[in-house]
């Protein structure tokens, strides 16, 4: 039977104290892997780890850290990485505030960088040695089908999404004699928090009602629904799995078939 198999597998996943992240979390458990659940608050991941699949061969545990803060990440990723190799790396983490790119400011794009962008590159360049000496890797980093269609009123989204997908695209290269795959996940509208906050912003922009800007999304998607955590976090699971072994390089967009164009 052709499966998802993440038996004696390990993998970090940032941003897993909600949303897409924990829904990868609880994905990659389920296949067997065991999960390092990288975010801010403390005491949700904590709750989650006891919630998460686990059968004798896994063990789950939580990183907290900021990804607004590189130097800090950096230092606790050094530490942690010695005793900890790591097969998997899910980069993902919040996004920008949404808005016009005209209202963006110079922080706004600095901090997005260093979030999205830096924090990634941090992370991988310090797992990437034990993915190489395991001869086993995946990065699969979250980012937006901005990156094939900009989105109105997310403009420092839509800009920090083509560096990070740039940038993976490079380094998808560079590993590819590694057999480490480094692939992006483009996820369509996900009934997750930040969806909440962007139709907000929406309200607010447009003096509309929270359930017109609810309906004028869903008319932009062919499935005429948004997407489950879950359902981005199965695509991110096949990606991370053996099954996956010749796919590189790619945006795989998970969208209910809202990007216009391939
Ligand atoms: N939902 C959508 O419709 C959608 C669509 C396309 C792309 N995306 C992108 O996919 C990613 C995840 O989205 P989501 O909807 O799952 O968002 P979410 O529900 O807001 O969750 C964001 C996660 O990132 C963590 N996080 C935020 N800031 C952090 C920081 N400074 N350091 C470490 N962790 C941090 C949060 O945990 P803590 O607060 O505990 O740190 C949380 O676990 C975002 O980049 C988002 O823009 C989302």
């Amino acid at each position: 039977m052709l499966k998802i198999d993440l038996e004696h597998k390990t993998a970090l996943v940032c941003g897993a104290s909600k949303g897409i992240g924990k829904a990868c979390a609880f994905a990659l458990a389920q296949a067997g892997a065991s999960v390092t659940l990288l975010a801010r608050n403390a005491i949700a991941l904590e709750e989650i780890i006891h919630q998460l699949p686990k059968s004798k061969t896994q063990h789950h545990q939580a990183l907290v850290a900021d990804m607004s803060d590189p130097d800090d990440l950096h230092r606790k990723i050094e530490v942690f990485v010695k005793n900890h190799p790591i097969h998997i790396l899910l980069n993902n983490t919040g996004g920008p505030s949404p808005g016009p790119i005209v209202t963006a400011d110079r922080n706004h794009f600095e901090n997005a960088f260093r979030q999205h962008l830096i924090c990634n590159h941090i992370l991988a360049i310090n797992l990437i040695p034990g993915m190489k000496e395991a001869e086993y890797g995946r990065i699969i980093n979250i980012i937006s089908t901005s990156v094939k269609q900009p989105i109105e009123n997310l403009g420092v989204s839509n800009t920090i999404r083509a560096a990070v997908a740039n940038w993976a695209k490079t380094l998808s290269t560079e590993l590819a004699p590694f057999q480490i795959t480094v692939n992006n996940i483009l996820p369509g509208a996900t009934q997750t928090e930040r969806l909440d906050a962007i139709i907000d912003k929406e309200v607010l922009i447009h003096q509309l009602s929270h359930e017109e800007v609810t309906e004028k999304m869903l008319a932009t998607i062919p499935m005429k629904r948004f997407a489950q955590p879950g359902e981005i976090a199965t695509a991110v699971a096949f990606l991370a799995s053996p099954l996956a072994s010749y796919i590189t390089g790619i945006n795989l967009p998970v969208d209910g078939g809202r990007t216009k164009s391939l």
